[in-house]
């Protein structure tokens, strides 16, 4: 059973970004540079040398980097102070305390240099003694998205890392507490809930409040099982998906989506025109293809291709959790082995698969009937 809390430190317990940024440009104003947003996103969340040589180069300014690292000590802990609200304070200081007093072992572990991570626990209102360990980047040789900083918390507690629960907000922090083999909370912020599930977190809460839920260990873990019971597992990477809160699209709808968008197809050659509806798992919103042929005709592309590559244009990788076929023919066409294939990379066994032909005969199916044993590579076969 889960005994052992790893906290991230930015973006789960504090949110720093706005403060380290500000403090950034106004050190540049100091040497007569102004920056914008954009010239600081993409350096953000690297590390925190790159944070001032980056948009440094892009300025041709040259930095003095340890004059720059002094500015930004100087100034964070007083700014980060006034510009954290009561309230994200109360929060984290309470989560911490109370996790520790129904008998977790409570650590940090985050990639800033300690002097940060230090301040940041002052911040919030607590103290090193207030956790059982504090480990930071200086700590470690690789970097999140590696586990080892997880890793070495979890040998240093003496826990197990199946007993670990990591609660991360980033796509790297959850790839490094997976890497180190524990279960993950995540914490929107960068990532809304369904997309953090569909990074790997076995749970994914608005804020860290989900764990003062809970009077004892026994209760805590079992209010996150439930929360991970919300979730599903689809295609072969067991992609983690959170069921809609809104309500999903129904299968009619689809059907009449997919004949709208079979009208689009590109058929001169087979005259054969295939419309496809698919519904994401995340969010019930559907998306629809038809095929578009080509002159060499192994280039041509299919209807359900078509609409899962829509679908995942506008989502990201999804979950399937219903497909629609509509074509003209009797009994309906299914979708062609190829189809399958790619569709199984996204789909579940029991993804319910609807062939409805132009008149309305309309079969049923799940997607394992049409496609049993699909190709895994044989690491991920479980
Ligand atoms: N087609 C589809 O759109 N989906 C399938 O699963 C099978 C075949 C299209 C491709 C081509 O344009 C036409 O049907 C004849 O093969």
């Amino acid at each position: 059973m889960t005994d052992t809390v790893l906290f991230d430190m930015d973006g789960v317990l504090i949110d720093s970004e706005p403060v380290s940024i500000r403090i950034l440009m106004d050190w540049f104003l100091l040497k007569g540079v102004r920056l914008t947003m954009k010239d600081v996103e993409p350096y953000l969340g690297a590390g925190e040398e790159v944070f001032f040589t980056g948009p440094a180069r892009d300025k041709g300014l040259d930095v003095d980097l340890s004059e720059a690292s002094s500015y930004f000590k100087e100034h964070y802990p007083s700014l980060m102070a006034a510009s954290l609200d009561d309230c994200a304070k109360a929060l984290s200081s309470a989560v911490v305390r109370h996790l520790r007093k129904v008998g977790f072992k409570v650590a940090v572990c985050s990639s800033a240099p300690h002097w940060k991570v230090l301040a940041n626990i002052r911040v919030i209102g607590l103290d090193e003694d207030d956790f059982d360990m504090v480990l930071s980047g200086e700590e470690v040789v690789n970097n999140k998205p590696d586990g080892e900083i997880y890793r070495k918390a979890a040998k240093r507690l003496g826990s197990e890392p199946a007993s670990c629960l990591v609660v991360e907000d980033s796509r790297a922090g959850i790839m490094a507490g997976l890497d180190a083999g524990m279960k993950v909370l995540g914490i929107a912020g960068t990532g809304d809930v369904s997309t953090l599930c569909s990074w790997g977190a076995c749970a994914a809460s608005e804020d860290i409040g989900i764990l003062l839920g809970g009077s004892t260990m026994e209760q805590t873990v079992d209010i996150l099982d439930r929360q991970g019971d919300d979730t599903r597992l689809f295609g072969a990477n067991m992609i983690r998906v959170r069921r809609p809160d809104a309500p999903a699209a129904d299968i009619q709808e689809m059907i009449e989506a997919a004949k709208r968008t079979r009208e689009h197809a590109y058929t001169p050659y087979s005259h054969f025109k295939v419309g496809a509806c698919v519904r994401s798992a995340a969010t019930g919103r559907i998306y629809t293809g038809c095929n578009v042929e080509n002159s060499s005709y192994g280039a041509t592309i299919c209807a359900e291709r078509n609409a899962l590559l829509h679908a995942i244009a506008e989502e990201g990788t999804i979950g399937v959790d219903a497909l629609v076929v509509v074509s003209d023919d009797d009994p309906p066409a299914p979708p062609c082995a190829m189809c399958l294939q790619v569709l199984a990379e996204f789909t579940a066994p029991d993804t319910p698969v609807i062939l409805s032909s132009l008149k309305g005969d309309v079969h049923r199916y799940v997607f394992s009937d049409l496609l049993p044993r699909p190709f895994i590579f044989p690491s991920q076969r479980k």
